[in-house]
């Protein structure tokens, strides 16, 4: 019975020294909760203007990323965010936002390897929180295809882009990075 509270202990002294080199060693995992969202309008932005993607709705569209990949960069490091945030109507409650976090760990292996996606929603007081993660929204909340039939699922879409590590806008092109 002792084991327990054994191999719980060592997950603390792991924890903890994961947590006493996280200064300068970049994470091999980045597990990212509603708090990474908050301050998301400060972060590097990108207005994408109006954006025919689905579900846009034809809606002024930005870009959010924080960090932003070093230049040269081959892939993008564990714990980038990326807001993506369609202003759907005059009210932001009614906004869609859609985030992709680096959580890394092997996470998400056979879609967007390594990519957690999450559904944003913006509380009265305008702080967003988290709708959904994991590998793909809830049921209702994919795209629907330009002729209205299939709906996508984010690694149909964001899972073939191999080339540029999931991320598929052309100014988020690791080649072309500042
Ligand atoms: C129909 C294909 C398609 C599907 C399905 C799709 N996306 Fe995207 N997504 C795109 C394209 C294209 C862009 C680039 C938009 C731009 O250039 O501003 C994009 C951009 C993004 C971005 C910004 C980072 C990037 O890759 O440029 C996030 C975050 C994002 N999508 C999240 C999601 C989530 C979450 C889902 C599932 C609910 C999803 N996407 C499903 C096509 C898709």
């Amino acid at each position: 019975m002792y084991l327990v509270p054994v191999r719980f202990a060592s997950a603390l002294l792991l924890a903890a020294a994961l947590g006493g080199c996280a200064s300068d060693v970049p994470p091999d995992v980045f597990i990212a909760f509603g708090e990474d969202f908050e301050d998301y309008p400060t972060w590097t932005s990108f207005d994408r203007g109006v954006d025919p993607i689905p579900p846009s709705h034809e809606a002024a569209s930005f870009l959010y990323v924080d960090p932003m990949p070093p230049s040269g960069s081959p892939e993008f490091p564990v714990g980038t965010r990326i807001v993506r945030e369609q202003r759907v109507g005059e009210d932001p409650a009614g906004w869609v936002l859609h985030a992709m976090v680096k959580r890394g760990g092997g996470f998400n292996a056979d879609g967007a390897p390594g990519w957690e996606f999450f559904g944003l929603a913006l509380a009265d007081d305008g702080r967003p929180f988290i709708a959904w993660r994991g590998t793909g929204p809830a049921d209702g909340d994919g795209y629907t295809a330009p002729d209205g039939g299939e709906v996508l699922s984010c690694n149909q879409c964001h899972g073939s882009a191999t080339y540029n590590d999931s991320v598929l806008s052309p100014v988020l092109d690791l080649t072309a990075l500042p």
